[in-house]
């Protein structure tokens, strides 16, 4: 017998890209969510599916709140709990700063120490699905998949590749450690539960031309594995990495000339990208994941939203935590629309949600799984709380669109917005009375 569970509240989920069809969603103000051995049986107007339930289904009670698919954060970084909200420099200086401090992670009970409060505090913001980096010790990613496992997340990670160019005193790896670890790694976790592998290039600046070559290998051997890397964050960088590659156009043509553009590349950043790169990208079906709470706080310039939306690209948001100084995707949906806002683009929040949801279960071809209530779906949602602080029931109480109430809790809410976080139909975070 299948163990059923069904939840009350008001749902919101995206159909479509709103970029597309700003009506692609569905809000039901009281809804029933039906979850089956921890998948969405059915979903709707309560008042539609309640008759079709056996009489002794347990209801779980949602008031005041928005049952709405779990974040997804594309690019965040688990070795930098200790370096977020560290004072400096733009980009460059700061990594000085910062990267030293992610080799701790070699050891793996430390490490194994910080994956339960990483994955706790994404859990804790309503993130149920992220794209992250590990130290370049295949250690910290051990530590960091194995909790994921115990939770039964939906989450991709890689160790860092880094053969070049890191500040003084750091283990500097080479192509062959690149490779043999990733290897090792991907053999262990790619595929196991709901775990995927990302190799995991730092940025061209930290990488030889072998060590991109091993990227493209690991690629090739693994087709149905990701990459994720650094592109165009800040002006310095760029230039370095033009000198460091002269025979290539652009910084997107360095990663390019190495063969890895394709839909299953994730770029952090994508600050300073031309017309030309825009194109390339979408020509290529490759994924852009802008970081604004990241951007503002390195001072590295603005993400293109038009351009990004004239150009079809794929993309969905990440916070970049630790340069982020957030884990929540309700501030980065903030941040994006005030980044927006500073080029004459108004983001709508269903934007701003379908880049935060459906959008990153497309980025990461896992939309036949994850990213929205349609029937057959792992059951990975959220519990938004409409009266999270008395100020936002106030202000919700002069809100009455599905726009204006999303639109208050992204530019209101944080973790206290999440009530409560749900994995594959089983609660995994319950914000305290
Ligand atoms: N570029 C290369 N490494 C990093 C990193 O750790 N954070 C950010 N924001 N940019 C990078
Ligand atoms: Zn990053």
């Amino acid at each position: 017998m299948a163990s059923i569970t069904a939840h009350r509240g008001s749902l919101f989920h995206l159909l479509d890209d709103p970029r597309k069809d700003s009506e692609a969603y569905e809000f039901i103000d009281d809804a029933l969510l039906v979850i089956a051995d921890g998948r969405i049986q059915s979903m709707g107007p309560y008042s539609q599916i309640k008759p079709t339930l056996a009489a002794d289904i347990n209801i779980e009670e949602h008031p005041d709140a928005i049952l709405c698919p779990g974040f997804f954060d594309l690019h965040i970084h688990f070795p930098q709990l200790t370096t977020t909200a560290v004072y400096g420099e733009q980009l460059l200086g700061w990594l000085n700063t910062i990267i030293p401090q992610e080799e701790v992670y070699k050891d793996q009970s430390h490490a194994s120490q910080c994956a339960e409060l990483f994955l706790g505090e994404l859990l804790r913001n309503g993130t149920t699905t992220a794209a992250v980096y590990g130290s370049w010790a295949k250690e910290s990613v051990n530590a960091l998949f194995e909790k994921a496992a115990d939770l039964n997340l939906r989450l991709g990670a890689g160790k860092v590749m880094a053969d070049r160019n890191m500040p003084e005193g750091i283990s500097l790896t080479s192509p062959e450690q690149d490779y043999d670890d990733s290897k090792e790694l991907i053999e262990r976790w790619h595929g196991h539960k709901r775990l995927s592998y990302i190799t995991t290039p730092r940025f061209a600046i930290s990488c030889t031309p072998d060590d991109l070559r091993v990227c493209r290998r690991l690629l090739d051997e693994h087709p149905d594995s990701y990459l994720q890397t650094h592109l165009s964050e800040n002006p310095r960088e760029i230039e370095f990495t033009l000198e460091l590659f002269p025979e290539c156009k652009s910084y997107l043509d360095v990663y390019d000339s190495y063969g890895l553009l394709g839909p299953r590349t994730l770029f952090g950043h994508c600050i300073h990208l031309e017309d030309s790169d825009f194109q390339r990208v979408s020509e290529t079906g490759s994924v852009l994941c802008p970081n604004p709470p990241s951007n503002f706080f390195l001072g590295s310039g603005l993400f293109k939203f038009q351009a990004a939306k004239e150009h079809g690209v794929r993309m969905a948001l990440g916070t970049d935590f630790g340069a982020g100084n957030t884990f929540s995707m309700l501030n980065s949906m903030e941040n994006g629309y005030k980044m927006a806002q500073l080029q004459g683009y108004s983001l709508s929040p269903f934007e701003a949600f379908y880049h935060s949801t459906l959008g990153g279960a497309r980025a990461l071809s896992m939309d036949q799984q994850v990213g929205n209530f349609l029937p057959g779906k792992e059951a990975d949602f959220i519990v938004l709380d409409k009266t999270a602080t008395p100020f936002i029931e106030w202000r919700l109480q002069h809100a009455s669109t599905p726009s204006e109430i999303l639109f208050v809790l992204m530019m209101l809410g944080d973790d206290r917005a999440i009530r409560a976080t749900y994995v594959a139909g089983q609660q995994v975070h319950c914000k305290a009375a």
